[in-house]
């Protein structure tokens, strides 16, 4: 991992007749970190990911890693894996022939098929036909695929989609470790939720357009910090809230106070100093889900296209 796996796109753009896929983007992908490029359906997020590949040719600006475009890098598929949505694995061969096929395209030797098969878990599955693949199965196969030739920089398209917990929580760390490794890993969904413990970065994008771009612990401090607050003496809840302006949004039970845009820090310090009696005092999740569909501008979806890929079908592209 020599040369710089920096992913770069500038004012990048893509028309299909009408349709403004993507329009005008810029962002950066920095090594070393796991970045979320979210936004919802028909975002442009796959089309962003195929301009980096070279499958579909920007109208516009320019998209490169390492300062070349996909074109341009010397062994590709040994530079750059990439896993993007849509087609599927030939369902009668193995997990181990799809990878062995595979493996001297990349340029490995075939005993890095069942190296790669170990790595995401899929060594009891290694002789089935991919046919009988979970889901799961089938999105361990692909980041299997994209793993052959170690590239340093992974683009996986939804890696979580058809994941279970476990295997949500398992894919987060291995990312994690691959990142811990140098690698640059950009990872789409349209959830923000489902990789918001697995990303630093995050790249936020609706409409085509960037919408936001920052480490995730800024866009967390942009959402509104919320804590809740239990005192046996509601009288004195409520004064101390009235004073504080703080801005309470519960109704019911009067001991139960549940307060916005106020850290649990202040809230203690006033309580304590008022001399009001709390029982419990705890900050609350911040509620970034809320702030990323307000970033997207929610309830709109992107156009949705006719005899489009169901969400979910694996495609594994190198
Ligand atoms: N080959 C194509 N021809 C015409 N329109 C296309 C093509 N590919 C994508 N589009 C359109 O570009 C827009 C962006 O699609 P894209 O697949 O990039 O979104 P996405 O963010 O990946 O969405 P999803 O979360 O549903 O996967 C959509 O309006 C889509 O219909
Ligand atoms: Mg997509």
């Amino acid at each position: 991992m020599t040369s710089d796996g920096t992913i770069l796109v500038e004012h990048l753009s893509k028309s299909f007749g009408t349709v403004r896929a993507v329009d005008d983007l810029s962002f950066q992908v920095t090594p070393g970190r796991v970045t979320g490029f979210l936004g919802p359906n028909g975002a442009g997020k796959t089309t962003t990911l195929r301009m980096l590949l070279g499958l579909v040719r920007p109208t516009s600006g320019a998209a490169t890693i390492g300062g070349r475009t996909y074109g341009q890098i010397t062994r590709p598929l040994k530079t750059v894996g990439a896993a993007l949505e849509a087609s599927s694995f030939h369902p009668g061969r193995t997990a181990r022939d799809h990878l062995r096929l595979f493996a001297p395209q990349v340029g490995v030797p075939d005993a890095r098929a069942d190296e790669v098969i170990d790595l995401v878990g899929l060594s009891d599955a290694r002789d089935r036909r991919v046919g009988v693949f979970s889901l799961g199965m089938r999105q361990r196969l692909a980041l299997a695929t994209t793993l052959l030739g170690d590239p340093r920089v992974l683009l996986l398209d939804e890696p979580a989609n058809g994941l279970d917990p476990e295997g949500i929580r398992w894919l987060r760390g291995f990312l994690r470790a691959l990142a811990g490794e140098g690698r640059t890993i950009l990872v789409s969904s349209h959830v923000l939720s489902e990789v918001e413990q697995t990303v630093d970065d995050v790249v936020i994008i609706a409409r085509g357009r960037l919408a936001h771009a920052s480490s995730l612990a800024e866009l967390a401090g942009m959402a509104a910090p919320r804590v809740r607050v239990v005192s046996p003496d509601p009288d004195g809840l409520a004064a101390l809230v009235e004073r504080s302006g703080w801005r309470r949004t519960d109704a019911g039970d009067p001991r139960v106070a549940q307060l916005l845009d106020v850290t649990a820090a202040t809230v203690g310090a006033a309580a304590f100093a008022a001399g009001v009696e709390l029982h419990e005092l705890a900050a609350q999740d911040p509620g970034l889900e809320g702030l990323f569909l307000k970033l997207v501008g929610s309830t709109e979806a992107g156009p949705v296209e006719p005899g489009s890929v169901p969400p979910g079908s694996v495609e594994v592209s190198a």
